[in-house]
């Protein structure tokens, strides 16, 4: 079944030419070593490819004149025809990441949020927070680092910190992972603590993936798309996945490395890559490698390192796609987490319907939430969805 899209322009020899040459620069890339190892078999450190790139802070909006790359979308081919089926479906679920040793929401309201991240207790905007705060003004004046500045999203704004100066990084733990923090000038800490819902659920499936290929001793190969500070990544890696880690800015895949040294797990297979996501998966399709888990978590706005612009409403759709043609056939899950409000659950929810309809499983679907510490209130902080194969039971919920 067609679908009502624009086609791929130029002429058929044209395109042939154009793939030939893809192909060509393909080949040179192959030469690239897997994850973990050099070109010949051998262990290597963590290594960052492509190191030309330069920063791309997390959902930087990209200016209104700067869309280099609009005409290469323009030259896509046509969507994957919708699935003829639909996956059993569990749908409107709130995943909610509660209260712990390392990170806590004390408290939210009136436009802020406050969190305890490990010992240091912050002060953040949130806008989803229209409500009165429920913890007395004292608890949150004793607070050690406030962002404040610019209240608008992709702002840089400033931390001040009232109870005096602190290094720019701090201590982390998830789950007995340790990584750094960090006070960012866009008020990022370096993790979204409501992803811990996916790592758990990830742990779990990885390790009912790999309890059933246990014969083969196949690892389970995991590519983490738009992967920031790769706490993903780290604990793919831990509960024994092979993973291969992408992001556009060369600043947070130092940080991942920097993370990867701090949790002791520098020995682990995790290839960094330093590029646009489309571009990477385009080329991973056309290379012929396959993932068997894949981790999605795209901005609103991104910048690949050659300012190739993503935009999650255009470019979601070609993402869902290349998804589907990345999975191997022995695939366990794939998870879509995205942080936009201009839509519903739901439509990230059908958007995986259409591509992973006619596969077998489940499709899970619904908000990340953060439940506040000695409180019943939820935070909602992003919309998911989640494809479960067979092959991987994962968490349930
Ligand atoms: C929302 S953060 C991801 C958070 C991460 N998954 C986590 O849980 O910590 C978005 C990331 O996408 C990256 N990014 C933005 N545009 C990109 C692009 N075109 N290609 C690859 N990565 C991009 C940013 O550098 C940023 O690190």
């Amino acid at each position: 079944m067609a679908r009502n899209r624009p086609q791929a322009k130029g002429s058929a020899g044209a395109r042939g030419k154009d793939r030939a040459k893809d192909r060509a620069k393909d080949r040179a890339k192959d030469r690239k070593a897997p994850p973990g190892r050099s070109k010949d078999g051998s262990k290597t450190g963590p290594k960052i490819h492509r190191a030309d790139a330069v920063q791309s802070p997390a959902r930087e909006k990209p200016s209104a004149t700067a869309r280099p790359d609009r005409a290469a979308q323009a030259e896509r081919p046509a969507r994957h025809p919708p699935a003829l089926g639909r996956l059993e479906e569990r749908t409107a679920l709130l995943l909610e990441t509660p209260a712990d040793r390392d990170y806590a929401l004390l408290d939210s309201g009136e436009g802020q949020k406050l969190e305890r991240y490990g010992d240091l207790t912050i002060v953040r905007p949130e806008g989803q927070a229209i409500w009165q705060r429920q913890l007395p003004p004292e608890r949150w004046q004793q607070a050690d680092a406030v962002f404040t500045g610019d209240t608008d999203e992709e702002g840089l704004g400033r931390w001040h910190f009232p109870a005096g100066q602190r290094a720019e990084t701090f201590p982390m733990h998830w789950d007995g992972l340790a990584y750094w923090g960090r006070f960012t000038s866009f008020r990022h800490t370096g993790v979204f603590p409501e992803q811990a819902a996916h790592w758990r659920f990830m742990e779990a499936g990885i390790r009912t993936w790999q309890a059933g290929m246990d014969a083969s001793g196949e690892p389970l190969r995991l590519l983490n798309l738009f992967g920031y500070t790769g706490i993903a990544s780290l604990v793919a890696a831990r509960a024994g996945a092979h993973v291969t880690h992408v992001d556009a800015s060369r600043k947070a895949i130092t940080w991942a490395h920097e993370n990867q040294q701090r949790a002791g797990l520098q020995d682990r297979p995790i290839r960094w890559i330093c590029e646009d996501a489309v571009k990477f998966c385009e080329r991973e399709v056309r290379r012929g490698n396959r993932y068997e888990a894949i981790l999605l978590d795209p901005p609103a706005y991104g910048r690949g390192p050659k300012g190739e612009v993503w935009q999650l409403f255009d470019d979601l759709p070609h993402m869902a796609d290349l998804c589907r043609e990345l999975v191997s056939d022995r695939p366990a899950f794939v998870i879509l987490t995205a942080y936009t409000i201009r839509a519903s659950f739901l439509a990230v929810h059908e958007l995986m319907q259409e591509v992973f309809g006619d596969r077998a499983g489940r499709l899970e679907s619904g908000e990340l939430t953060i439940a506040t510490e000695n409180s019943g209130r939820r935070l909602s902080t992003s919309m998911f969805s989640r494809w479960i194969a067979p092959h991987s039971a994962g968490e349930k919920s």
